[in-house]
Formats: C-alpha cells, structure tokens, sequence
C-alpha cells in the first residue's frame, strides 16, 4: 500500500511547498511574511543557514530599499526569528547532546513521544533535579525535543 501511494504524496507536499515555503511559528513571522514578500519570494530566506550578525545585516540593507518602514521592534522579532529558524546550526540539539547526557545519557529520550508541554514538564522537572538549563536554552530545548520526539506529525511536516 506505501509502494503505491507514497510517490503520490511526495508529489503533492513537494508542490504546496513550491508555492508557499513553509514557516515555523513565532514572533517575527507576520513581520516576515508581510514586509518581506513585495520584492521577492521568501524561498530567499528559507534556503539560508546564517547566524545572528548576517541576519542583521539582510534584514537592514533589505528594509533600507523597501518603502515598509519596520519599527524597532519588528525590526528585532524578524532578526530573532530568522538567525533563530535559519540559523547555522541547531542549537537546541546542541544543548540537549550537552545537558540531557550529563546525569543518564542520550538513550532516555529515544522512542519518547511527548507533547511539548509533556516535554515542558519532563525538562523542568530535569531542572529540578540539577540540569543546568537558562531560560533562553529551555525554549531551544523544547523546540529540538518537540520536534525530534514529539507525537508522529501530520503528512507534510515529517521530513525534517
Ligand atoms: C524593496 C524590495 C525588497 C524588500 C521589501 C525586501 N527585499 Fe530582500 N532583496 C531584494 C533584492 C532586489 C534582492 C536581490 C539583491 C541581491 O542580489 O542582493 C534581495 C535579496 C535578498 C536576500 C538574498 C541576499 C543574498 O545575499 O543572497 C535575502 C536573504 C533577502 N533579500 C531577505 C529579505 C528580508 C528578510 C526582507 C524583509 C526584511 C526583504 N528581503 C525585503 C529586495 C527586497
Ligand atoms: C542532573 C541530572 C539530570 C540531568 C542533567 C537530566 N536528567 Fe533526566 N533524569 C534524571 C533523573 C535522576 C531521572 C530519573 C528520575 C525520574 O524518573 O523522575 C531522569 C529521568 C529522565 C527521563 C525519564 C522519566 C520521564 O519522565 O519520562 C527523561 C525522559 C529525561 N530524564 C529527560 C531528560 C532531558 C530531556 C534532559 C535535558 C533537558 C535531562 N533529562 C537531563 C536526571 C537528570
């Protein structure tokens, strides 16, 4: 049964994705889709794995051109989200491969599938019993562990 309907679905994700490349949630995200699009698509942005500073930099020379003025605030939510979404690498794995294997190793979290907020509360209690986490990381971290041992995901989310 795969055999057959699966090139099916490939091709249909594969042209919704064409038209519309899909964004995570998150502050920044209207921003992006409304100030972003006048000139270009955002297939622009989405290919990119820039840090912070580079970020930085597109977003102002990008903005410079346009006649949408974005306040300082805007400004920072679209920086935020994308060296957040597109960034050089995957901080959130980072971080669990640092910290979740101090005290028990990485084999815990094989074959979990928790929701974000089952992962919110196994992560505080993990803070609760010594795991140095900072604010900024535990929201890293639950994105990485929502993502990689979440519940199975809705066709079309499930190749990466
Ligand atoms: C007024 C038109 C305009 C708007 C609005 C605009 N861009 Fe651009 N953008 C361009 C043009 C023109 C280019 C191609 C110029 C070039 O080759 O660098 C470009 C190129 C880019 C690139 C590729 C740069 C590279 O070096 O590969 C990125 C990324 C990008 N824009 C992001 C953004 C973001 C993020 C926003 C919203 C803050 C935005 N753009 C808004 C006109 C615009
Ligand atoms: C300071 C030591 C320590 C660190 C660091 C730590 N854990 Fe734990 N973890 C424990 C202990 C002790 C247990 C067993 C106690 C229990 O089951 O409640 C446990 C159990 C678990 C379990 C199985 C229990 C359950 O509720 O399903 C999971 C999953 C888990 N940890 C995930 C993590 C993750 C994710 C991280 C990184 C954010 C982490 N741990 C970091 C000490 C730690």
């Amino acid at each position: 049964m795969w055999g057959r309907s699966a090139p099916l679905s490939a091709i249909l994700v594969g042209a919704v994705f064409a038209a519309t490349p899909p964004l995570p949630d998150g502050p920044g995200k209207k921003t992006l889709e409304s100030a972003c699009t006048t000139c270009h698509s955002l297939d622009i942005v989405t290919g990119k794995k820039w840090g912070r500073e580079k970020w930085q930099d597109v977003v102002r020379s990008n903005a410079a051109h346009s006649k949408v003025v974005l306040s300082k605030e805007e400004t920072a939510d679209v920086v935020g989200y994308l060296a957040r979404h597109f960034g050089p690498q995957d901080r959130g794995k980072e971080l669990v491969e640092e910290i979740c294997s101090f005290c028990h190793g990485l084999a815990r979290l094989k074959g979990q599938a928790y929701t974000r907020d089952q992962w919110e509360n196994v992560t505080k209690g993990m803070i609760f019993e010594g795991a140095p986490v900072t604010e900024e990381e535990f929201s890293l971290i639950l994105d990485y562990l929502e993502k990689n041992f979440g519940p199975p995901l809705e066709q079309g989310k499930e190749d990466k």
